[in-house]
């Protein structure tokens, strides 16, 4: 195995690349950048192999070798136990740092004790705020009728919330403390042994990420951009975070935006050319309206709890897990890691799907660093991948008579379909 950095000293990525800068508060992305990849743990290594195939057979179709990516293997979870003896070395998240872009598979996260999460880790220590979560239909079997309709992209708070970790066990003395506090300072009186957990929403850290899918309709010009929140319940949580997210809408973007009161008021319901309409929906309404009218939600966007819930009925309207990416991005760092986890039952028998973390690489590759191109072609020959029948064992089960490829097949047919565009 080629030696991966385990102290912040060793860093050094192959010289054969470079790396991507910010210039003027912009991205400058060199013709050969260099991008970090975490294997990850289960199935990580063999669809992150496969992924960075795929990338790679496209990056060549679209800039012949004009550019290419360098990649940099770190590393995090078992491998980074084995080879550095801890989970999550710092030189990874310095790497990352240095990269502004990095793939990784997914890690194992041991339930109900053991170590906290290290998907969370990565994300707390370099200020990826925004997890974001495009739910598309490529063809593929799904449960749902209206599932060629569904194209959402979520837009998920991912630093705050009831995931922030402020929480204390029932009957400990830290939760013991809140309640006499509670009780002496406001009068709230709570049943004995109560777990708590607080949930902080902030008016910073919602404005940084309305501001970040605001951008994305625009670029992407999308006609509607929901907030998705239960602030008739939750009014200063999520009822804030509406109001914040209106505010940015209104303020910050006003020539592109109309609201759903403008719209009626000003526009006779309908929608002008070229301008985005904001509005709003209450959680539960939410997650029922994307099933009876998911034509009417684009870019959805939600605090961590909901963003959780949402994004995984979303994607199981279009098939489920093994299609599912997603990108944790800060302002100018992304790392981009499927939805789904390590599927331990798969791992080493070369059968899983590896299409979510392919089209994890894709939001990296096309919306991170730009390169448009790589995601058309890649998006492409997923779809007639799909429509001839060559899938994987997930999506094989649900369409009668089909044998499925493994996943070293599946990767190789969707590298000759790309070379034969
Ligand atoms: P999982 O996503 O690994 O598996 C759920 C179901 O989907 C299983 O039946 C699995 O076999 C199937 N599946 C998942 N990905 C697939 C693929 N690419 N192709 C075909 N089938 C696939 O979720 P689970 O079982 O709850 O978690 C397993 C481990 O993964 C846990 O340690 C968990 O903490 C971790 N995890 C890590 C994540 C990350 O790194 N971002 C996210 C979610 C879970």
């Amino acid at each position: 195995m080629t030696s991966v950095p385990c102290d912040v000293k060793d860093l050094k990525p192959p010289a054969e690349g470079q790396l991507i800068e910010i210039v003027n508060g912009q991205i400058k992305v060199p013709d050969n950048p260099v991008i970090a990849y975490i294997e990850g743990d289960g199935i990580g290594p063999e669809i992150v192999r496969s992924a960075k195939a795929v990338i790679d057979a496209a990056v060549k179709k679209a800039y012949g070798n004009k550019r290419r990516i360098v990649w940099w293997e770190i590393v995090a979870g078992e491998k980074a136990q084995e080879h550095c003896g801890e989970l999550l070395p710092k030189a990874t998240i310095e790497a990352i740092r240095m990269t502004k872009a990095a793939m990784k598979g997914p890690l194992t996260t041991p339930v109900g004790g053991g170590y906290r999460s290290l998907n969370v880790a990565i994300r707390m220590a370099l200020d990826l705020y925004a997890n974001i979560r495009p739910v598309r239909y490529y063809g593929q079997p799904a449960p749902h009728r209206y599932a060629d309709k569904v194209n959402f992209v979520i837009f998920r708070e991912n630093t705050e919330d009831l995931y922030a970790g402020i929480e204390w066990p029932p009957g400990s003395p830290e939760a013991q403390k809140v309640m006499e506090f509670l009780k002496k300072e406001f009068g709230v009186e709570l049943r004995p042994n109560t777990g708590i957990g607080v949930k902080p929403i902030s008016e910073f850290a919602t404005k940084r990420l309305a501001r970040k899918a605001f951008q994305w309709a625009i670029k992407h010009k999308n006609r509607v951009v929901t907030i998705m929140h239960k602030g008739n319940i939750m009014k200063y949580t999520e009822g804030a975070f509406m109001k914040w997210a209106y505010e940015v809408a209104t303020t910050e973007f006003r020539e592109y935006i109309v609201t759903e009161q403008e719209l009626y008021e000003k526009y006779n319901g309908q929608l002008p050319e070229g301008k985005i309409l904001v509005n709003d929906r209450i959680a539960d309404n939410m997650l029922q309206q994307i099933i009876t009218r998911p034509w009417d939600y684009e870019i959805i966007l939600a605090p961590n709890v909901n963003g959780d819930y949402i994004s995984d009925e979303a994607n199981a309207l279009v098939g489920g897990i093994g299609m599912a990416a997603g990108m944790n991005a800060g302002d100018y760092i992304a790392v981009a890691e499927p939805v789904h986890g390590t599927a331990p039952k798969y791992a080493g028998k070369d059968v899983a799907n590896p299409t979510a973390e392919i089209l994890s690489g894709v939001l990296l590759i096309a919306e991170h660093l730009g390169w448009s191109e790589v995601g058309k072609i890649i998006e492409e020959a997923i779809r007639r991948a799909i429509a001839d029948k060559k899938v994987t064992q997930d999506l094989a089960r649900h369409m009668p008579g089909v044998t499925p490829l493994k996943t070293s097949e599946y990767t190789q047919a969707l590298i000759e379909y790309i070379e034969s565009m």
